[in-house]
């Protein structure tokens, strides 16, 4: 076990290590388990029967809904083949309540040529009480289209239909491993589903993701992953300097329209950068790009210089 920044890591099975967490210790779960979809996962081959997948999902959701504190929440990354058996048993075997059904798009994958190549994978979100459970709004909300007096300016409700690319290979964040999932879609669940300090496990963290967003949003995390070489990989990562998450929804870089009024632009603009593109200051000049299309450059330069100080 290593213990980065208030990060555990820990290497093995998953079943194996949960059984080491005490009950009702996790505040919440995060986690993109093997899909069994034969991906080279180099220790393991993804590949099991289809009996054997669901036996051992529901061993280790079993585990997940024990460490779970009585207000937690779980969210879990699964494919098409698998989703609907996943669904079941969370809500019809281990009694979880139903919260959402989120759909990653992505607009770049694998391309079929007989049959619609595929562009998004989903995630299931389920809370242990119905009604008792962390849910930040205003830490995920996403910015309004357009000014209008009467609309919440600090942001609308970001659906469940989440656009975010894939962590291309060129990518500076680029881990070598085969399915590293973009920080940016961690980072909406962990804000939204905890508070600063809780504990957030993933039991098949891969190349660390969830790990590097605990890390900069100051929650502890857990994860567990049973490729040592991962596990080398993940210190790595969290040793890294941070110079910002490595995706973002491309709606938290757009700029309202009306912003007509001279005093009220000033105040929202530098109001979005706050709210909107922390920990993604590589965006903030793409948001400015958007502010002067729209408001003329002269202005939008102008406004910039208010920004050494946030
Ligand atoms: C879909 S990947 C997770 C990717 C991760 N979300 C990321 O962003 O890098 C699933 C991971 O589970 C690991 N794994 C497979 N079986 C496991 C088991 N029984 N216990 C722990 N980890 C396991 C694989 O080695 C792989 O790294």
């Amino acid at each position: 076990m290593d213990k980065i920044d208030n990060q555990t890591l820990i290497c093995g099975d998953a079943i194996t290590k949960l059984k080491d967490i005490p009950d009702e210790s996790v505040d919440l779960i995060v986690t993109d388990p093997p899909y069994n979809l034969k991906k080279d996962y180099e220790k393991t081959k993804d590949s099991l029967q289809f009996n054997e997948y669901l036996d051992f999902s529901r061993q280790w959701l079993k585990e997940c809904k024990r460490v779970l504190s009585k207000t937690g929440t779980m969210y879990i990354f699964m494919g098409m083949r698998y989703i609907s058996y996943i669904y079941t048993i969370l809500e019809q075997e281990l009694g979880l309540y139903f919260n959402s059904w989120i759909t990653w798009y992505y607009t770049q994958g694998i391309g079929k040529t007989r049959g619609f190549s595929p562009r998004h994978d989903d995630i299931l979100m389920f809370t242990k009480d119905e009604k008792k459970y962390t849910f930040n709004l205003d830490s995920v909300r996403i910015p309004q289209k357009y000014y209008r007096s009467v609309n919440n300016m600090r942001g609308a409700n970001p659906g469940n239909v989440w656009e975010f690319s894939h962590v291309h290979y060129c990518n500076n964040n680029r881990y070598k491993h085969p399915t590293q999932k973009p920080e940016g879609l961690y980072e909406r669940m962990i804000l939204a589903s905890s508070n600063v300090n809780d504990v957030v496990l993933d039991p098949f963290v891969g190349s660390g993701t969830l790990l590097r967003v605990c890390q900069q949003i100051n929650r502890q995390g857990i994860g567990i992953e049973i490729n040592e070489n991962y596990v080398e990989l993940v210190k790595k990562r969290l040793a890294e300097p941070f110079y910002g998450f490595d995706s973002i929804d491309t709606r938290m870089k757009r700029c309202p329209n009306d912003l007509n009024d001279d005093n009220v632009r000033l105040e929202y603009i530098q109001k979005h950068i706050k709210w909107f593109l922390n920990n993604h200051k590589s965006a903030v000049s793409e948001f400015m790009d958007d502010v002067c299309k729209k408001y003329q450059a002269k202005e939008a330069s102008n406004i910039q210089l208010n920004f050494v100080d946030l």
